[in-house]
């Protein structure tokens, strides 16, 4: 069967107002690249023409601005989920003009199978080519491609000739039952394959073929600074001491690493240390600093759920897949983030917070309470499941005025049952096996930045009672603060009396 060749503009035609989309990919990687464009400025035409236009945004994690930011900027998403990392997006959804829900990444596709959130109208796929027979190549990421196709009542897919054909055989394309069938998932290391390595649809589905040239485009990182170099180091310090003391078994467990600033700086860190041993990751990103451990021979092998490497970098990789081809797998993300492989491999998780309290509850998401940042993502997927689950952010945030640790988050993400390490340019708190009291002043003590280690101390002192000791009216008073004066440091706990 070959597939009507469209345009941009004729595919999105065939998406209504009130949709269920479904998008592959998960960062940058594998999304599309221009129907969303095309849907975006058929919004805005429906929206001058006085007749409302919003769709449904269902993806893998964030995507890219062809999806998020031409979408947002045009005001045509109703509903999104479940992470993304967009300004445009965030002011959206902060202004409640667009329904953002936050779930843990490893969940959607299966509550989509479950029926939760009603049918998927459309689902829209990158490929590096599709077959007569529904045989599709995906691009560099697979978020949940396999259940939005599978699901799908029409697939437009986005053919892109910039993704090259060596791509052919990394993926592990796998789709568990349902309960009450679900089996063990049989992955027992990260380099299990259990899949195929192309997508099967159904091909009288495939409406038709959108033919594009574009690379992913994936931004570089900040060059590093002092303070997040110290991170990484201090994150090295922590897995050394941990081998050297046989916590961690000395084949080492695989680690996953985060996204963002300060995850760049912990693989830096690992690949300095000359003590870190050549470890694999199970993990859902991976990025650029990742190619360089594998060439260091630090890294001995990732399974991911897609490859958000620069262009440059991304060039490397496909000059010398000789190289790289059996060092990478990637997996639909309710399997690169499954909480049952997650715990059965121990895998070591490192994710970053934007704020913890004493007591080591962590808010990965809500700026100074309120605010969506970007979402859980797939923090949660791996936190609540690790063998030793990290958590690392800079000691202070805005030069200073915020101190990213506080007496009681202003938002939960992950709470103290789940964080067993606290780490920040200034130290290490280990507080597994520690009481409330205990964890309090281990993380004032390592973690806290010396300008607000008083203040700290001060609210300590002055909370009595219970296990957990807090002073209610004075627990969110570094926020209060901040939101009063611009600057945490000025807490005055007289005031909170
Ligand atoms: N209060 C207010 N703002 C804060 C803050 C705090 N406590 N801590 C940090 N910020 C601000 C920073 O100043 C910075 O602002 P800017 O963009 O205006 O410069 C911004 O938040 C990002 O901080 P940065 O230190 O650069 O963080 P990052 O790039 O390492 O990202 C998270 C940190 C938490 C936003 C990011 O890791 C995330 O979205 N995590 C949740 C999802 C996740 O963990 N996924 C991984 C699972 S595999």
């Amino acid at each position: 069967m070959a597939f009507p060749i469209l345009t941009a503009q004729e595919a999105a035609e065939f998406i209504k107002n009130g949709d269920n989309i479904g998008f592959s990919g998960f960062t940058a990687a594998g999304t599309p690249k221009v129907i969303t464009e095309a849907l975006a400025a058929k919004a805005e035409r429906e929206h001058a023409e006085g007749r409302p236009f919003k769709v449904n945004v269902f993806t893998g994690a964030s995507t890219s601005d062809h999806v998020d930011g031409a979408l947002a900027r045009a005001n045509a998403i109703n509903m999104r989920t479940p992470y993304q990392s967009c300004a445009d997006t965030r002011k959206r959804l902060n202004a409640h003009e667009a329904h953002y829900f936050d779930l843990h990444l490893s969940e959607l596709a299966q509550k989509l199978r479950y029926g939760t959130f009603g049918d998927i109208d459309v689902t829209i796929i990158e490929a590096a080519r599709v077959s007569d027979d529904g045989e599709i190549l995906l691009g560099y990421g697979l978020g949940m491609t396999p259940t939005v196709a599978h699901m799908a009542k029409k697939i437009i897919v986005e053919v892109n000739e910039a993704i090259p054909v060596e791509i052919e055989g990394l993926h592990d394309i796998y789709m568990p039952l349902d309960p009450p069938y679900r089996r063990e998932i049989p992955i027992y290391k990260p380099s299990d394959r259990i899949g195929s390595t192309l997508l099967k649809v159904d091909p009288s589905k495939i409406i038709g073929i959108v033919k594009t040239n574009l690379k992913d485009c994936v931004h570089g990182f900040s060059p590093l600074d002092d303070v997040t170099k110290q991170i990484g180091a201090n994150v090295c310090d922590f897995l050394i001491g941990e081998l050297r003391r046989g916590a961690i078994p000395a084949s080492v467990l695989p680690l996953q690493s985060g996204v963002g600033n300060i995850a760049n700086a912990v693989l830096f860190g690992l690949g300095a240390s000359n003590e870190v041993p050549a470890f694999d990751m199970y993990t859902e990103v991976v990025q650029d600093a990742v190619v360089d451990l594998m060439e260091q021979g630090k890294c001995r092998f990732a399974s991911t759920c897609s490859l958000t490497f620069s262009d440059a970098k991304m060039e490397e990789v496909i000059k010398n897949m000789d190289f790289f081809r059996d060092k990478f797998i990637i997996r639909p993300g309710e399997i690169s983030n499954s909480p049952e492989i997650v715990r059965r491999l121990g895998v070591i998780t490192m994710n970053t917070a934007l704020e913890a309290d004493i007591f080591g509850n962590v808010n990965s998401t809500h700026v100074v309470g309120t605010k969506m940042m970007n979402g859980i993502g797939g923090s949660g997927d791996f936190t609540r499941n690790a063998y030793i689950s990290i958590f690392s952010c800079p000691s202070v945030a805005k030069g200073g005025l915020i101190s990213t640790i506080v007496p009681m988050v202003s938002h939960l993400d992950h709470s103290e049952h789940s964080v067993d390490v606290l780490i920040t340019d200034q130290g290490v708190a280990d507080l597994r096996g520690k009481d409330p009291l205990q964890r309090a002043e281990t993380i004032i003590t390592n973690c806290v930045n010396p300008e607000y280690k008083e203040l700290l101390w001060d609210y300590l002192h002055m909370s009595k009672g219970g296990q957990t000791p807090h002073t209610l009216k004075a627990a969110l008073g570094f926020h209060t603060t901040f939101a009063e004066e611009g600057d945490m440091r000025k807490t005055d706990w007289a005031k909170f009396a």
